[in-house]
């Protein structure tokens, strides 16, 4: 039997890179869901469609196919028919993009089943936002990541600008708290933690000590 870790929270929390930390640290397979959100975003923005425009979204469904892959170093690729599209989901516009159409009720059912079959046959580390809760509900160990939203802003604007993104810490502030409300009030899988989840709050840790906390939590419920 393959073993899944699931790890859920809002944008910023750090999911992504500790994910990716731990997994390498234990042998697993790290699996990023908001990357497939991201993908049904880019791939409505490209068809011209608004993030109103759910009808069309919906319909859209039908003629895409999204696989996840992995490249030759382990990192996952996400593919929208046959196109390795990775690099063009990072952006802040794709962010909102993926937290709009993951309010619909069918983008969620079109991707429950690639992110189950994820966990069939690996040892997998996923995150996301309802892992522990409806992907993965019997998930080994579930945790919920979080830290302050003023934390998390900061680091993303760091990221940013890192990364070349335009970005002021004002706007990004913004962009999480937007997020954040989006992704806890919608009708279907909300953000929440799991019932059995362990809360893990990173904000008094920079990424070190985030990485060491998480897998200490991780380790011990192995
Ligand atoms: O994790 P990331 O920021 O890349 O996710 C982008 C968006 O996709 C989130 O704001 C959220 O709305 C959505 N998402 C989701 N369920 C997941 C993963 C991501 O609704 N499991």
């Amino acid at each position: 039997m393959s073993i899944a870790i699931a790890i859920d929270g809002p944008a910023g929390a750090g999911k992504s890179s500790l994910s990716k930390e731990v997994a390498k640290e234990l042998s697993f397979i790290y699996v990023d869901t908001g990357a497939l959100y991201r993908t049904i975003g880019l791939a409505a923005s490209r068809k011209g469609l608004k993030k109103e425009d759910k009808a069309e979204i919906i319909s859209m469904l039908n003629d895409i196919d999204v696989k996840l892959s992995f490249n030759d170093e382990g990192t996952q690729i996400v593919l929208l028919n046959g196109e390795d599209v990775s690099s063009f989901i990072r952006t802040p516009e794709a962010s909102m993009f993926a937290s709009a159409v993951s309010a619909i009720p069918e983008v969620r059912a079109f991707l429950l089943d690639l992110q189950r079959n994820m966990a069939k046959s690996d040892n997998v580390i996923m995150d996301g936002r309802d892992i522990g809760t409806v992907v993965l509900p019997d998930a080994k160990i579930k945790i919920f990541l979080t830290a302050s939203p003023e934390k998390r802003a900061m680091r993303r604007h760091k990221e940013n600008i890192e990364k070349g993104i335009d970005s002021t810490y004002e706007e990004v502030l913004k962009d999480v708290n937007q997020r954040d409300y989006q992704d806890s009030h919608r009708e279907i899988a909300p953000l929440k933690p799991a019932e059995d989840s362990v809360l893990v709050d990173t904000s008094d840790y920079d990424f070190e000590g985030s990485k060491e906390l998480l897998l200490r939590v991780i380790k011990e419920r192995m």
